[in-house]
């Protein structure tokens, strides 16, 4: 597809674990997923599950001008320190309930704990937001529900509005 706008993307490994790049298998899944579709890593990092230090991280990451995606993984479930959703809800600025409800709706053929996922989607300014669950297996899942669509979302995002179809 001609004047595709390049996806950039950080990699963000929500865990309250420690985890060092060795151990960080969803990370690593997620940006081996990202460079099969030729998009360029900008960054990959690491944050708690506290929730005012995960929203300031997603909101000073959003106002970067070298990124327009954010792949977060973990975080989403049900636990009392799963704050992914809130901290993303609180930084975008429009929802984008279609990513979200596709990765629920597809990944609940393979597996019914796709329904323990509160993950969200959504936009601010230039850059999109994707809620990924924590494991590795979640992980491939969700992205490849997503993946298609991905070039596209990121173009009409940066402005290119051209249709695709
Ligand atoms: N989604 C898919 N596609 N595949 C999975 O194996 N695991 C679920 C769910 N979503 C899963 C999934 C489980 S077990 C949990 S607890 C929630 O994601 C939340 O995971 P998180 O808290 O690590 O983000």
């Amino acid at each position: 597809m001609p004047n595709d706008e390049k996806i950039r993307a950080i990699v963000v490994t929500i865990s309250d674990t420690p985890r060092n790049e060795a151990e960080d298998v969803s990370g690593a899944t997620l940006v081996d997923l990202l460079i099969d579709m030729n998009a360029e890593i900008v960054d990959k990092i690491f944050v708690t599950d506290d929730f005012e230090n995960l929203r300031q991280t997603l909101y000073v990451l959003t106002e970067r001008s070298d990124a327009n995606l954010i792949l977060t993984t973990g975080g989403t479930g049900f636990a009392p320190r799963d704050n992914t959703p809130e901290a993303t809800r609180a930084v975008i600025e429009r929802e984008t309930q279609g990513l979200a409800e596709a990765m629920r709706l597809e990944t609940l053929k393979k597996t019914p704990m796709a329904m323990l996922s509160r993950g969200v989607c959504g936009i601010r300014g230039k850059c999109l937001i994707v809620n990924l669950p924590g494991s590795p297996k979640a992980v491939r899942e969700c992205f490849e529900v997503i993946k298609p669509v991905l070039p596209h979302a990121i173009n009409l995002i940066s402005g290119n509005t051209n249709h695709n179809e």
